[in-house]
């Protein structure tokens, strides 16, 4: 079974990361205890290794009778990836927040990864409908995000699940932004609150990543 671990952030060992790692433990885990037999591939993909843009809007993927109907055209690094996560067995997207929004890179991602199967006026032509989760990381609180950013959450994954799957979705909040706050300028965030946070609730955050993996793994058994 294939697995895909995207990283949509910048950073390989924060918060993203760490999560990410967990889920994909939750996974294999899963896997063992239900399905020995079956090798389980985990493939970890980070977005900013990668050379790519977003949609040039060329419609290829939609030309009747084309060569490339429903495949993306673009001769970049996405060229043989997407194709190989279409047809995967569960994905797991991570991203910090920046400005309110997942990174600009894992945006590119979706409009490529998104718009190639996505058909309008009609159902999806994704070969597959493999289970999804969504991992987003944030400095601010529960509340601050529920407030501004809820909207931007359910666009993106009324999409994926238009698409592909109703994503599992886990928000990570008040995030430990820097190895060393005395060093950077900073008004908004309490230095202590901030490794208290870190060293009471990521552990929590880590456990709510790992059993996310779970569920992807449950659901890749269904289908
Ligand atoms: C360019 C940039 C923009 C950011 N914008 C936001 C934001 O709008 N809201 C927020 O809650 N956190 C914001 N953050 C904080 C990150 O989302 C947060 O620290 C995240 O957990 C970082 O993930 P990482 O540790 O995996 O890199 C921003 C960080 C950067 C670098």
């Amino acid at each position: 079974m294939d697995f895909y671990i995207v990283n949509g952030g910048p950073r390989k060992k924060f918060n993203t990361a760490q999560l990410l790692e967990k889920a994909s433990q939750g996974i294999v885990d899963e896997l063992k205890r239900n399905n020995d037999d079956e090798e389980i591939n985990i493939h970890n993909v980070h977005l900013y290794d990668l050379d790519f843009k977003g949609c040039k809007s060329c419609f290829h993927c939609k030309k009747i009778g084309g060569k490339y109907y429903a495949q993306c055209p673009i001769k970049d690094d996405l060229r043989d990836l997407l194709p190989k996560m279409k047809e995967s067995d569960g994905i797991i997207f991570g991203s910090p927040i920046y400005f309110g929004d997942i990174t600009g890179e894992l945006r590119s991602f979706f409009e490529r990864f998104l718009f190639s199967s996505f058909v309008y006026g009609g159902e999806s032509n994704a070969p597959k409908r493999m289970p999804i989760g969504m991992i987003y990381t944030m400095n601010v609180t529960e509340e601050i995000c529920t407030s501004l950013y809820s909207s931007i959450f359910e666009i993106l994954e009324g999409n994926l699940e238009n698409v592909y799957s109703k994503p599992h979705s886990l928000k990570v909040y008040d995030t430990y932004q820097f190895t060393d706050y005395s060093k950077y300028e900073n008004y908004a965030f309490d230095p202590e609150l901030k490794a208290k946070r870190k060293e009471e609730h990521f552990p929590i955050d880590l456990k709510d990543a790992y059993d996310l993996g779970v569920k992807i793994a449950q659901d890749s058994l269904k289908i």
